[in-house]
Formats: structure tokens, C-alpha cells, sequence
């Protein structure tokens, strides 16, 4: 069975077509990269996954139950499916460790004591043990990614969706995350990566998903895509670009 699909998913902004029908499945354990030009609708395709967009038509089935958007517990989907973006969103008033405490603790009904113990071992499983107790604004970026990637982790999520994760960061800290989330596919976590890390696509990813214009262009084992034989003429040209 598939852990989440999606059926002829649509999203219209005012008169603005964004999503053109988007038919997506993706299995336990494995790890899809969507990549794709800017506009093409990476982002909104995500984030009608977890209902931060409701989409305008087609359906979303997750572990078999279909989300209806008045209909669910949006805190608890949201754990269930945790997203990372590009800009960390962690709570700018709370400490790191608090960061990753308090949706535990708020979320899924943890003691504080509970919380504390696994906010501290996700913390040092992403080499941040030593900043626990420092804000958000006394953080770099790659820091900052860190810390939301455990709380994230945290909510123990059957699917992680990751947002350009590594745009906003300094080139030298790239790899840190990148690394960190490589060692989550590895451990079995299944995963949906909007990127442009190609490398990280070609290596890590079982699936590369191109969107474009609203659409799923191709859906291709990364060899494949990656592959000078491919006949598509979009996908050459976007490769062509970022490579
Ligand atoms: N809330 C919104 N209201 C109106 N238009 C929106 C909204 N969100 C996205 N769009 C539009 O939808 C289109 C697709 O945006 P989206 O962010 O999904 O693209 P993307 O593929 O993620 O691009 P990028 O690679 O630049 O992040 C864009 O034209 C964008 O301006
Ligand atoms: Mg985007």
C-alpha cells in the first residue's frame, strides 16, 4: 500500500492555475527529489500534502484514510507528515532545546521529563547537544536547520517533507545537512525533498519527480533521469542549467 497518494490534485489562485492534476504515490521507506523550474509549483504541491494549502480539486489518501481538510486534526497530520522549509521557522522566543521539547510535549502528550530526554538525543544525533540551550537568533543558518530537522524528528512522522532545505545556507554547512538527512533515508525514513542538491537526488533518491508548469513531467530511478539518453527537452534544458 502506499504510504501517501495523491489523486488529480489541483490549485488555483485567483485565476492562476498552479497544480494541473498531479497524480503521486510514494511508498514506505522510500525517498522521492522533486526538482523543477522556479514557479513550477514544488512547494505548493508539498504543501498541499499536509494541508497547509487545501488543494481546489482531487483528493490526498494518507496510510489509506483520505484528508478532509475541515474534517482533521491539522496538529496531528502535521506531526504525522513533518515538514522542514527553507527558512527554519523554528519558535524565535524558545531555546534550542525547547524548540524540539514542546511540540513533543504539546503534540503527542510527553512529561516535560520524557520531552527533555528525547529532545536532547535527537539534538545530539544532529550534532547539536552543545547548543541546546542557545536561541534561535544566536544560531547560524545550518544550525538552525539542524535543530528544526530534530524537531521535525521528533514527532515521530511517518513521511518528512523537506523544502529546499539547503537554499539558505552557506555552501560549507550544505553537506552537514545534507548529511544528516541522508542518514535519516538510510535509517528508513521516507521522504519527499523539494532541491536542487542534484547530487543529493542522484544519490539518495530512489525517485526523481520533475514538476513543471503545474504538472509531474516525468517520474524516473535517478539513473534514468540523470541520463543523457533522455529524451525529454524540459528536463535537459533545467539539468543543463543547474549541473
Ligand atoms: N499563496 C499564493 N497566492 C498566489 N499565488 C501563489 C501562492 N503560492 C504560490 N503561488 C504561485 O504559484 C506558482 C507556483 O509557486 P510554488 O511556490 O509552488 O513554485 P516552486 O516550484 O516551489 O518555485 P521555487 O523553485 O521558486 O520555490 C508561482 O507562480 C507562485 O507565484
Ligand atoms: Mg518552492
Amino acid at each position: 500500500m502506499a504510504l501517501l497518494e495523491t489523486f488529480d490534485i489541483t490549485k488555483t489562485f485567483g485565476d492562476h492555475q498552479v497544480l494541473r492534476g498531479v497524480d503521486f504515490r510514494i511508498e514506505p521507506g522510500q525517498v522521492v527529489a522533486v526538482i523543477g523550474p522556479s514557479g513550477g509549483g514544488k512547494s505548493t504541491f508539498l504543501r498541499c500534502l499536509n494541508l497547509l494549502e487545501t488543494p481546489t480539486s482531487g483528493r490526498v489518501v494518507f496510510t489509506g484514510e483520505e484528508l478532509e481538510p475541515k474534517k482533521s486534526n491539522l496538529d496531528k497530520l502535521r506531526a504525522r507528515m513533518g515538514m522542514v522549509f527553507q527558512q527554519f521557522n523554528l519558535f524565535p522566543h524558545m531555546t534550542a532545546l525547547r524548540n524540539v521539547v514542546l511540540p513533543q510535549m504539546n503534540v503527542l502528550g510527553l512529561t516535560r521529563e520524557e520531552a527533555e530526554r528525547k529532545g536532547r538525543a535527537l539534538l545530539d544525533r544532529v550534532g547539536m547537544l552543545g547548543r541546546a540551550d542557545v536561541y534561535p537568533n544566536r544560531l547560524s543558518g545550518g544550525q538552525k536547520q539542524r535543530v528544526a530537522i530534530a524537531r521535525a524528528i521528533a514527532m515521530d512522522p511517518e513521511l518528512m517533507l523537506f523544502d529546499e532545505p539547503t537554499s539558505a545556507l552557506d555552501p560549507e554547512v550544505v553537506h552537514d545537512v545534507l548529511d544528516i538527512m541522508t542518514d535519516l533515508a538510510r535509517d528508513g525514513m521516507t521522504m519527499i525533498v523539494v532541491t536542487h542538491e542534484m547530487g543529493f537526488a542522484r544519490r539518495v533518491a530512489d525517485r526523481v519527480v520533475f514538476i513543471d508548469d503545474g504538472r509531474i513531467a516525468a517520474d524516473l530511478p535517478p539513473e534514468e533521469f540523470f541520463s543523457e539518453h533522455n529524451g525529454n527537452e524540459r528536463i535537459r534544458t533545467f539539468l543543463a542549467k543547474v549541473l
